[in-house]
């Protein structure tokens, strides 16, 4: 009653109504992060050691913080939920509404299932993966979108197929890590000057390792009974000579110049049989059983 000037006076007007403004984002955005955690948990088997997520309590309270988070200036910046026994499936719909989510550790717990989509969330800046039940193959596109991504972490899962080629776009990529899995294949050059950890080891890779790679310890490609060139000890056979073409026929001297082959000396008469090498086992190989037709080459 006695401040009935307060609404009259205009810039005391203008003052509340911005404060209302900028404050009122900021409550809707503290509402749905619980949710979202409480959402997460409902995706996980086996959660005794998240018993301080519950309903009635703020997840960065000051004194009574949810177990595993990282928080800074009251939201949720890290997921800390390394070895605690969790199991189940990570219910990346959920964490996507923590808007404020760089960095997550879910490592040494026993989390199955394909690759979850951490490429719809937004920026990811560490991904930690590694010692889980993890199955399957990563789509080759996979990080095409994941730019903020520094920190990879994949090991000792059961991850199969390629290696995703998109790895290359990530521009800041520091650590990547892959060992002990089941990835096959050839190694896609990933190069960028930013990375300074790479492991590679213990996988069913094959071919040459990319010269530009080679920056890395011999132990990184270890492990890869297919894998061969640089610093493994292994020398790479011998590509198969490109077939003769007519304009350089200098290499053909013991016969004489023109030869009595006359029918073209480069073919001989290979047969060259591909396909139905590759069928997947298990169900993550589901996609293109891959029946390539026969080729054959004449003599
Ligand atoms: C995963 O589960 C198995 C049994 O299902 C258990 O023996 C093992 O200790 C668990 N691993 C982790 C890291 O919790
Ligand atoms: C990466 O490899 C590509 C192709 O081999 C090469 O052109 C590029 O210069 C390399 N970049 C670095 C940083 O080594
Ligand atoms: C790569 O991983 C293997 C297996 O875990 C390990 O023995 C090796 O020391 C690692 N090498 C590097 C360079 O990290
Ligand atoms: C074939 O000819 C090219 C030039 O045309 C020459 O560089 C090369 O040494 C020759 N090879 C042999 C085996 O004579
Ligand atoms: C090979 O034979 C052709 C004609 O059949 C002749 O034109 C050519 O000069 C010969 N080349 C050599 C290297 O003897």
């Amino acid at each position: 009653m006695a401040t009935t000037g307060f609404f009259n006076h205009r810039p005391h007007h203008l003052l509340f109504s911005s404060i209302i403004l900028f404050v009122l984002p900021c409550i809707a955005y503290s509402i749905a992060e619980p949710e979202a955690l409480l959402k997460l948990k409902e995706s996980f088997k086996n959660v005794e050691a998240l018993n301080s997520w519950t309903p009635d309590t703020t997840p960065c309270a000051r004194n009574t913080q949810w177990a595993g988070l990282i928080c800074a200036n009251g939201i949720v910046t890290g997921l800390r939920l390394g070895g605690m026994g969790l199991a189940g499936e990570i219910d990346t719909k959920a964490l996507a509404e923590i808007k404020g989510l760089r960095t997550m550790s879910f490592v040494n717990n026993n989390f199955s299932g394909p690759m979850p989509e951490f490429n719809t969330l937004g920026p990811v800046k560490g991904l930690y993966l590694s010692g889980n039940q993890f199955t399957g193959e990563i789509s080759s596109n996979f990080f095409v979108n994941m730019e903020s991504l520094r920190k990879l972490w994949l090991s000792d899962n059961k991850f199969t197929g390629n290696i995703p080629p998109s790895l290359a776009t990530i521009p800041n990529l520091l650590e990547l890590h892959l060992e002990d899995n089941g990835f096959s294949g050839s190694i896609p050059v990933i190069n960028q000057s930013t990375l300074v950890s790479l492991n590679m080891s213990n996988n069913k890779l094959e071919g040459e390792v990319p010269a530009s790679m080679l920056k890395f310890k011999a132990s990184s490609f270890a492990g890869n009974a297919g894998l061969c060139g640089g610093n493994l000890g292994k020398e790479c056979a011998k590509p198969e000579p490109p077939p003769v073409t007519s304009t350089t026929p200098n290499d053909t001297k013991n016969n004489g110049g023109n030869g009595s082959n006359s029918k073209g000396n480069g073919g001989s008469s290979k047969v060259v049989v591909r396909g139905v090498s590759s069928f997947g086992s298990g169900a993550g190989c589901s996609h293109r059983p891959v029946f390539r037709e026969v080729e054959a080459e004449r003599g």
